[in-house]
C-alpha cells in the first residue's frame, strides 16, 4: 500500500488549489519580463480574493458613510457592518466579546498601542521587558524608545545558530523584575514557529504580561485566544494584510481586564465619553482606543478575509503550508550552492524559507528571478538582528500561502539553478 509519504506532494494537498488559484485573478498576470507570475512573498503581504475585492467595492457603492454617529440609514448600515466585522475577527481568533477586538492600522501599530497605552503607564526605571533575537523591528523598536524614554531594561532572548530561540536562557532572562514578555509567534525572517507554551509559562512564573506578535501566525494557522489566554498571554497583534485583507487595518486582541486598566494611545474624537474645556473622559473599549474616523471599508472588507479562511480552515491552511514548506526544503537542498537558514524541518517552521546561494547577492537573485516572473523578497526582512547573528548582509527569502503550488517550488528552484549557472556558482 503506497504511504501518503510516498505520495507526490501535490497530491496531499487539503483542498482544491485550482479553485482556490480562479479566486486570485492577479495569480494569472505575467510580469513585465513576459512570465507567468510565481508569487513567493506572502510573509510580506498576500494576495488579495475576489470575494474581498467585491466587499470593497460593495461597501463604498452601496453603504458608505461615517460610523457610529449617524442616525441615517447609511451610517446605521456602516456601523452595523464595521462592528460585525469586529465580531467576525473575534470569532476567528476565539476571543469571548468582540470588544476585545481594536482596530489598528496593522501590526506595528497595535504593538505601539501596547507601548504607548499599558506600558508607558505601568513601567517603572529598572522594569524589564524582554523580547527575542529573531523579533521584527516593529517588535523592538517601540521597546527600545521606551527604554530610551522611561528607562526600563531590555533584554533579549537569543537565537540559536538553528534560528531557534535558546529556551535554557529565556529561563534566567525572565527574571521576577520582568513586567512584559513581547515575543513573535513566528519569525518572519527565518520562518521559526516559536514554542511559546515555554516561554508564557515563565513569564506567568514572575507575574509578567505576555504580549504575542502574530503578524506570521494568525494568518497561516489555527490561533486561538481562549488556549492563548489560559496559558497566560495578554495581547495579540496581527495585521489583516498578511490575510488576505487590504492594507491599513490592523488588530489587538487584549484581555478586556487588561485593555480597561490602559490609557488612550491616542486622542480625538470617538475616543471619549465626555469633553468639556478643562478635561475630557474616555469611551469605553474598544472605541477608546480607536481615535478618529477608522478604516471602516477595510475594517468590513476583514470580515470577508476571515470567512474566506475559515471556510478553508486554518487546520487545512497550515497542513497545505506545511507540505508546500516541506517540498521546497527538499527540492532547494538539491539547488547547487543553496544554503537554508534555519530549522531544517517543516514541522517547527512556518511557509517562509530564508536561503542564500553561494557568493551571489540576494539582491541579484530576487533580479534574475523577477525575469522569470517569481517574486520573492531580498533584503533584512526587517529583521536586522537575526541577519546579525547569521552574519550576513541579508537573505533571499519565499514565502508561501493558500494558493502556492509545488509547480511553482519548482519554478522556484529551476530559477534558482539558472541564477548559480549565470553566476558560476558550482558546488
Ligand atoms: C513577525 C512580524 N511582525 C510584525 C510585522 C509588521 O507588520 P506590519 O508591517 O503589517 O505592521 C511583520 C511584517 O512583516 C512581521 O512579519
Amino acid at each position: 500500500m503506497t504511504s501518503l509519504a510516498d505520495l507526490p506532494a501535490v497530491e496531499r494537498l487539503p483542498y482544491d488549489i485550482a479553485r482556490i488559484r480562479r479566486d486570485f485573478p492577479i495569480l494569472k498576470r505575467e510580469v513585465s519580463s513576459g512570465a507567468r507570475l510565481v508569487y513567493l512573498d506572502n510573509a510580506a503581504t498576500s494576495q488579495r480574493p475576489v470575494q474581498v475585492l467585491a466587499e470593497i467595492t460593495r461597501f463604498y457603492r452601496d453603504h458608505n458613510a461615517n460610523i457610529h454617529r449617524g442616525v441615517h440609514t447609511l451610517s446605521v448600515e456602516a456601523t452595523e457592518l464595521y462592528e460585525q466585522a469586529r465580531a467576525k475577527v473575534a470569532r476567528f481568533i476565539g476571543a469571548a466579546d468582540p470588544r476585545e477586538i481594536i482596530f489598528t492600522h496593522n501590526t506595528t501599530e497595535s504593538i505601539n498601542l501596547v507601548a504607548h497605552g499599558w506600558a508607558r503607564k505601568h513601567l517603572q526605571p529598572g522594569d524589564e521587558v524582554v523580547i527575542s533575537e529573531i523579533e521584527h523591528h516593529s517588535n523592538i523598536v517601540p521597546w527600545q524608545m521606551l527604554r530610551d524614554e522611561r528607562g526600563i531594561t531590555l533584554k533579549y532572548i537569543p537565537m540559536l545558530p538553528d534560528g531557534t530561540l535558546d529556551l535554557d536562557a529565556a529561563r534566567s532572562i525572565i527574571t521576577d523584575r520582568t513586567r512584559l514578555v513581547s515575543i513573535t509567534a513566528m519569525s518572519n525572517a527565518l520562518g521559526t514557529i516559536v514554542p511559546l507554551d515555554v516561554i508564557v509559562a515563565r513569564a506567568r512564573a514572575v507575574g509578567a504580561l505576555v504580549l504575542v506578535d502574530g503578524a506570521q501566525s494568525v494568518p497561516h494557522m489555527p490561533v486561538d485566544v481562549q488556549t492563548l489566554g489560559s496559558l497566560g498571554v495578554d495581547f495579540l497583534a496581527f495585521s489583516g494584510h498578511k490575510m488576505l485583507a487590504p492594507f491599513g487595518i490592523g488588530i489587538l486582541w487584549g484581555r478586556l481586564p487588561v485593555l480597561e486598566s490602559m490609557d488612550p494611545f491616542m486622542g480625538g474624537g470617538d475616543m471619549i465619553l465626555t469633553v468639556s474645556m478643562e478635561r475630557s473622559t474616555w469611551a469605553d473599549v474598544p472605541a477608546k482606543f480607536e481615535a478618529g474616523t477608522p478604516n471602516v471599508g477595510d475594517a468590513i472588507a476583514l470580515g470577508a478575509a476571515v470567512d474566506y479562511l475559515s471556510a478553508l480552515g486554518m487546520d487545512a491552511v497550515r497542513r497545505h503550508e506545511r507540505e508546500i514548506t516541506d517540498y521546497a526544503l527538499r527540492r532547494l537542498a538539491d539547488v547547487p550552492g543553496v544554503t537554508i537558514f534555519g530549522v531544517p524541518d517543516a514541522e517547527r517552521r512556518g511557509g517562509v524559507i530564508s536561503f542564500e546561494l553561494d557568493g551571489v547577492h540576494p539582491h541579484d537573485i530576487g533580479q534574475v528571478l523577477d525575469t522569470k516572473g517569481v517574486a520573492i523578497r531580498t533584503g533584512h526582512h526587517c529583521a536586522q538582528p537575526v541577519m546579525l547573528a547569521l552574519n550576513v548582509p541579508a537573505t533571499a527569502r519565499a514565502s508561501f500561502y493558500i494558493y502556492n503550488t509545488t509547480d511553482e517550488v519548482d519554478a522556484l528552484a529551476s530559477g534558482l539553478e539558472e541564477v548559480g549557472r549565470f553566476f558560476g556558482v558550482r558546488k
